[in-house]
């Protein structure tokens, strides 16, 4: 088990603050959110994410981690994963036992909460970035992209979500995107940012004919070093980096848990 940072075991204001955890293949974040400022409040616990990543051995995490902070407002999980009515419905970097996991009904019994939201992990980066990071003050369709082992996506129209797009399996040019383009590609084949950014641009060449976006916003670890390969883009659409970068998903999925307790868009 690691920490990251010390945390802040007071329980939050469920008037002001959100809490969200963000499951990813390696690690499972949470922390409590600022729903004005889109911030951490305090710094993100984070444990190793168990190996096999089961969903009874995740949910466990997740509610350890929920405990460690004495949370007991609304919680936002996100899951790798295409996440409707809050059954996960496939299972990318992560056990496949989690596919037609009623996600939201495990969460609910192993924290010992009723309002629980889940949502792909994408998702909940575009509804954060939309909301306090790239996106802020941006109408239109925003498209936020997370290059990582696959491509996750996000498709927002004045900050409503269409949820679930899996544009990284779209096929471009005779390959899926995220074969294509995912940052482990570079890796893998050990591309230069240049080469990289000629893939990314086929890509988003695809993307943008069909969806017409006003702007997308590159998220995922890579975006960090976006100086190197943004320039390279030879797209149309103009593409910022995201500025949120590794609490993206917390707040995310903060931001849907509070939504949904407020009787919005509940998933
Ligand atoms: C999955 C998406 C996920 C993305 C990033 C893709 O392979 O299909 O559901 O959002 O990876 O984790």
């Amino acid at each position: 088990m690691t920490q990251a940072g010390s945390g802040s075991h007071s329980a939050g204001d469920t008037q002001r603050h959100g809490f969200g955890v963000d499951v990813g293949g390696s690690g499972i974040k949470g922390g409590v959110v600022d729903l004005v400022t889109g911030e951490l409040v305090g710094d993100r616990y984070k444990i190793e994410t168990p190996q096999p990543s089961t969903p009874e051995a995740v949910a466990e995490v997740v509610a350890e981690i929920v405990k460690y902070f004495d949370w007991t407002g609304p919680v936002g999980v996100t899951l790798p994963a295409v996440v409707t009515a809050g059954v996960a419905r496939s299972a990318a970097n992560i056990d496949k036992g989690w596919i037609d996991t009623d996600a939201k009904a495990l969460f609910a019994r192993t924290i010992g909460n009723d309002l629980i939201t889940v949502l792909n992990d994408a998702d909940a980066a575009g509804v954060a970035e939309d909301r306090y990071g790239g996106g802020k003050d941006k109408s239109g369709v925003v498209v936020l992209l997370t290059f990582g082992t696959g491509i996750g996506s996000a498709v927002l129209h004045d900050g409503v979500l269409l949820p679930n797009t899996e544009l990284g399996h779209l096929e471009v040019h005779g390959k899926e995107a995220e074969h294509r383009a995912a940052s482990s590609v570079k890796e893998r084949k050990e591309l230069s940012y240049k080469e990289w950014a000629k893939e990314v641009s086929k890509v988003l060449e695809t993307f943008e004919a069909l969806l017409w976006p006003d702007l997308f916003i590159a998220g995922g670890g890579i975006s960090r070093k976006s100086e190197k390969w943004i320039p390279h883009l030879t797209n149309r659409t103009p593409v910022v980096a995201a500025t949120l970068l590794n609490t993206a998903g917390i707040v995310g999925a903060a931001l849907a848990a509070d939504t949904a307790a407020a009787g919005g868009h509940a998933r």
